[in-house]
């Protein structure tokens, strides 16, 4: 295969992602799906997955794509569907409080943030993602030794050439892990092979996207990278919007910033997909293109001054959140068309019944409310530690999966 090229501008990254086009001509003979599924062949192997990101067939992932943006429609209230709860945002943020206050609190005067973080979302994600009581204590072993296996999975799987795997990290000859799945639930226990019941075709694209996005915006809001004065300010949205998680108050602006604008600020500059890759078909050649989500986030002139930096307030000048141009064009974090994230959206409310007017954005609202109950938990009781880097803002924060091991929660 021929060298990847490497997009970075916004009009690149789109063209990159949507497959189709190369400089403008419409020439790649694979297919979207054929395309996207290449560079992604990696991840059957080591996880045994079939969803959206893996499978070449259209109906496969359009329906993954459909029972994913269904979970991920959460109502502000818990509510009854025919024989089944769905849990609602106040519910979820009650039990979101519990799993962090039962990993702070305890006799040990610090506490591996990585650790804790991973704990936190893979709870979240199992309560989300197939209604595992995330206040559940029995399977917390199992449960913290999932979290750091996909990580360390993930990193290894980075080294497969071709999408193949040496034997004993094979996903089907990693038994434990099998075990494991199997010990947390009954829900779990499906197929594991490259199945659609795979539980990991679920877990993986949330739960490895949102740990490492909360430990950021957490560590940008909660460290002393920034002035006390902004950290409160910030801290203070987060923890409101946490006290009622619904749409206004993800809005709602104070001093032109919001809790979605502090997420948002969060994804544009530590973007959990830093590249998205596609695998194009143009005569006989195969090449890879790479849109350079990172890149672009941190060049486009349109983010104005030192885009480098943690600045919530430069979205005040910017176009509404509301408003999808913007999202559409430049912010690039949850994808583009035609593959846009489904938990990126927010959706109108057509029951005339309900006082929700529009469903929150699922990823937005998740690591606003994360990261708005760490804060508050963390008042007055403990404060980060760890790395040099945190000691300036001017440089960001690194993105390696192995980042940040040395960063604790330490007891006041
Ligand atoms: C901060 C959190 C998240 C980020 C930054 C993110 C980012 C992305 C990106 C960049 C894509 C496009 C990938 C591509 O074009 O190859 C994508 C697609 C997707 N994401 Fe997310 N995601 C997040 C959370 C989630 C969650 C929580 C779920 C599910 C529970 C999810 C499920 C999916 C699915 C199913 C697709 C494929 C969509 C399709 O095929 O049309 N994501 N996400």
């Amino acid at each position: 295969m021929a060298n990847p090229s490497l997009g970075i501008r916004s009009e690149e990254c789109l063209e990159i992602i949507a497959t189709e086009n190369c400089k403008g001509e419409k020439v790649n003979k694979l297919n979207r799906f054929e395309s996207r599924a290449r560079p992604n062949a990696r991840l059957i192997s080591a996880f045994g997955i079939n969803n959206s990101f893996t499978t070449t067939d259209q109906s496969r992932a359009s329906s993954f794509r459909g029972q994913i943006a269904g979970i991920v429609t959460i109502p502000f209230q818990t509510t009854e569907k025919g024989e089944k709860l769905v849990l609602g945002w106040i519910d979820l943020v009650e039990k979101a409080r519990g799993v962090i206050q039962r990993e702070l609190n305890g006799a040990k005067q610090s506490h591996s943030l990585v650790d804790v973080l991973q704990m936190t979302t893979m709870k979240m994600s199992l309560q989300v993602l197939f209604g595992i009581d995330a206040e559940d204590l029995d399977r917390d072993r199992d449960i913290r030794a999932l979290a750091s296996w996909v990580n360390e999975q993930w990193i290894r799987s980075k080294y497969f050439e071709d999408g193949s795997i040496e034997d004993p990290w094979h996903f089907s000859n990693q038994h434990d892990i099998h075990d494991l799945l199997r010990h947390i639930s009954p829900v779990l226990l499906s197929d594991l092979g490259d199945n659609p019941d795979n539980p990991l075709n679920r877990i993986l694209p949330g739960y490895e996207t949102l740990w490492r996005i909360v430990l950021r915006c957490l560590v940008e809001v909660a460290s002393n990278r920034h002035s006390i004065e902004d950290r409160r300010l910030w801290q203070t949205i987060l923890q409101r919007f946490a006290e009622n998680p619904s749409i206004v108050p993800l809005d709602k602006k104070d001093q032109g910033i919001s809790a979605g604008i502090i997420a948002s600020e969060a994804l544009r500059l530590y973007p959990p997909y830093r590249h998205i890759y596609r695998t194009y078909e143009v005569g006989t050649q195969q090449f890879e293109r790479i849109a350079g989500v990172e890149e672009c986030h941190r060049s486009d002139p349109r983010w104005g001054p030192d885009p480098t930096k943690f600045l919530p307030s430069r979205w005040a000048s910017l176009p509404d959140l509301t408003e999808t141009q913007a999202m559409n064009d430049y912010f690039l974090a949850f994808g583009a068309a035609p593959f846009q994230c489904p938990a990126a959206t927010r959706i109108p409310n057509t029951d005339k019944s309900s006082l929700d007017k529009t469903y929150l954005p699922f990823s937005i609202s998740m690591i606003a409310l994360l990261v708005g109950l760490f804060t508050k938990e963390m008042s007055n009781k403990w404060k980060l530690t760890g790395s040099a880097e945190l000691e300036s803002a001017s440089e960001p924060l690194t993105a390696s999966r192995r980042d940040y091991k040395d960063l604790i929660f330490e007891k006041i």
